[in-house]
């Protein structure tokens, strides 16, 4: 049977991915970023997800205003990089894992989770940028990935309690598929940023901390944060944060911290990233 073999949540900053690609990943500014995030690396070589469903939103890259699912499942074979304005990112296709892609549609739908099921997408850096934080540069990526993407770009925005819902129907859905998948659930955006208006550069660390503190610890009551707040607190694109309840559904109540780590600033945006697993279960005793 398939299973959530853990999750990550990480910032899709897009200027970390032009760090990587114009080989800057060791220059002064971005040094302590990179050297942060080499935990989650190492991670994720030792796991080795097959899959890699990568919660994310779109920049009205792939989007307009013409169409706004609330929370869009790609369903195709790939996904190229989409032209944000300075040409396509430099990095490998996004190869798909359609056929599991179309077992969580059915099971969420089912469930029902109102999903736009879509065959052909483009991503932008929302999805590309977790890649390379997680993957660095490869020559293709090491895992099929399955893009989930939620709007965070128009109001209204799903609430923090709908997403963890949604991740607790993905991890039955993936729980129920009988192929021997090994997945990961992947949540970007945030942390504070705001990129636009009067409090354009706006980031709160304290918020953020406690944020991550209270996501591990006590994820129903993080998903009860509002738009309101979230907007007051972290700024109007750090509301991206909700994407990670997404992750935080797919995995158990009480939680390993595998790794964390937090950095101010990286770009306009609050960095913070986070691997966690579940506990691993109580070993069997005879006694
Ligand atoms: C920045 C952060 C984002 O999450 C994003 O989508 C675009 C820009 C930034 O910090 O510049
Ligand atoms: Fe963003």
């Amino acid at each position: 049977m398939a299973k959530v073999i853990g999750g990550v949540g990480t910032s899709h900053v897009p200027a970390i991915g032009a760090a990587v690609d114009g080989g800057k990943t060791q220059e002064p500014y971005w040094k302590p970023v990179f050297d942060g995030m080499q935990a989650a690396r190492d991670w994720i070589a030792r796991t080795k997800p097959d899959v890699c469903i990568v919660v994310y939103n779109d920049h009205a890259s792939c989007f307009s205003l013409a169409l706004t699912p609330t929370f869009a499942l790609g369903v195709a074979e790939r996904y190229q990089p989409h032209d944000e304005g300075y040409g396509p990112r430099p990095v490998p296709v996004v190869q798909g894992a359609p056929e599991l892609s179309w077992h969580l549609a059915e099971s969420l739908i089912l469930d029902e989770f109102d999903i736009t099921v879509v065959s052909e997408m483009t991503v932008d850096h929302g999805l590309t940028v977790p890649l390379s934080v997680l993957f660095g540069q490869p020559t293709s990526w090491p895992c099929q990935v399955i893009p989930l993407c939620v709007n965070v770009i128009q109001y209204p925005p799903p609430t923090g309690r709908r997403c963890l819902k949604l991740g607790q129907a993905i991890r039955k859905a993936i729980e129920a598929y009988p192929a021997d998948v090994r997945v990961a659930v992947i949540g970007t955006g945030g942390l504070s940023h705001q990129l636009q208006g009067e409090r354009a550069g706006l980031i709160n660390a304290e918020f953020d901390n406690a944020w991550l503190d209270d996501f591990v610890a006590a994820p129903e009551q993080v998903a009860q944060k509002d738009h309101l707040e979230l907007l007051r607190e972290a700024g109007s694109e750090g509301l991206e944060c909700v994407m990670w309840l997404v992750m935080r559904g797919a995995l158990q109540a009480e939680v390993d911290v595998v790794h964390r780590f937090y950095h101010v600033p990286a770009s306009n945006t609050a960095y913070g990233l986070l691997v966690l697993e579940d506990v691993a279960p109580p070993l069997h005793t005879t006694t």
